[in-house]
């Protein structure tokens, strides 16, 4: 190696080194979401999302324990216009990713919806459906959700059902495509025995 690549491979790696540290760094700086000053940012959600995280009107969502990731990504998409609902493309506008992360790690951390009772029949149907349709793979195994991946569990019915129809129409689009196929071929009867097992579960 000529002497002044072996420098050009040495500033290279050094370079590199100082990249990684500063991202590194910025990630450290951003990285741990604080569910206090979260509760702080999210007074104005309460109205309608409870302090508890359990929403005042079956229209709207328990976000209650949804995992961190789901709330975040939602919160984005509708700061970013991409998903319209209920006003909220106005409540998220203010925040940044960071005030989001916050808000996030505060709802998260709350006790799951209770298990909302319903039509034994209908249940077990909805249960067959969602191991048919392999809904648990994503949605985990008790519908607890995980990663982005949206909590069913103790969902209220009214809302879940509106949802589903809203992306299998398109009329919202999901973050990946993967709920859009997977909402295709499920019908109204379905949706309901889904929303009936979802909302039973704790
Ligand atoms: C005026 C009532 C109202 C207020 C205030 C409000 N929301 Fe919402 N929120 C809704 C409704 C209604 C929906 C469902 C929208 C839809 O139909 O798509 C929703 C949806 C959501 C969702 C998506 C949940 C999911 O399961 O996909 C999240 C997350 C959320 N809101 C968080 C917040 C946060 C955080 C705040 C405060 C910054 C807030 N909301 C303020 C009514 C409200
Ligand atoms: C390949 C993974 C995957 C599969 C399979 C899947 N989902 Fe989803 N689902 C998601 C993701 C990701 C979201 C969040 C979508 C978004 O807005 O980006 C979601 C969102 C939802 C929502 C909206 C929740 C909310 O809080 O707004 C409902 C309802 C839902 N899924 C029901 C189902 C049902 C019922 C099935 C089975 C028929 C199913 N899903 C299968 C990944 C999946």
């Amino acid at each position: 190696m000529r002497l002044s690549n072996k420098i050009k491979a040495i500033v290279t790696v050094a370079f590199f080194n100082v990249c990684s540290l500063m991202s590194w760094q910025a990630f450290a700086a951003s990285a741990v979401p604080d569910a206090a000053a979260g509760k702080i940012k999210a007074q104005t959600c309460f109205a309608c999302h409870g302090e508890n995280g359990m929403g005042i009107a079956p229209t709207v969502p328990n976000i209650a324990a949804q995992p961190p990731l789901a709330i975040f990504y939602q919160l984005v998409q509708f700061r970013e216009d991409m998903r319209k609902g209920g006003d909220m493309e106005k409540f998220a506008k203010p925040f940044s990713d960071n005030d989001i992360r916050d808000i996030a790690a505060y709802f998260s951390a709350l006790p799951a919806p209770p298990a909302i009772p319903g039509d034994a029949a209908k249940i077990s149907i909805g249960k067959q459906i969602a191991q048919q349709q392999y809904c648990n793979s994503c949605h985990a195994p008790q519908f607890q959700g995980q990663k982005q991946v949206s909590r069913l569990a103790g969902q209220s019915k009214a809302y879940f059902i509106t949802q589903m129809r809203n992306i299998r129409s398109g009329t919202r689009v999901d973050m990946d495509g993967t709920m859009g196929s997977a909402a295709r071929g499920v019908s109204d009867a379905q949706i309901d025995a889904l929303a009936e097992y979802a909302a039973s579960l704790p």
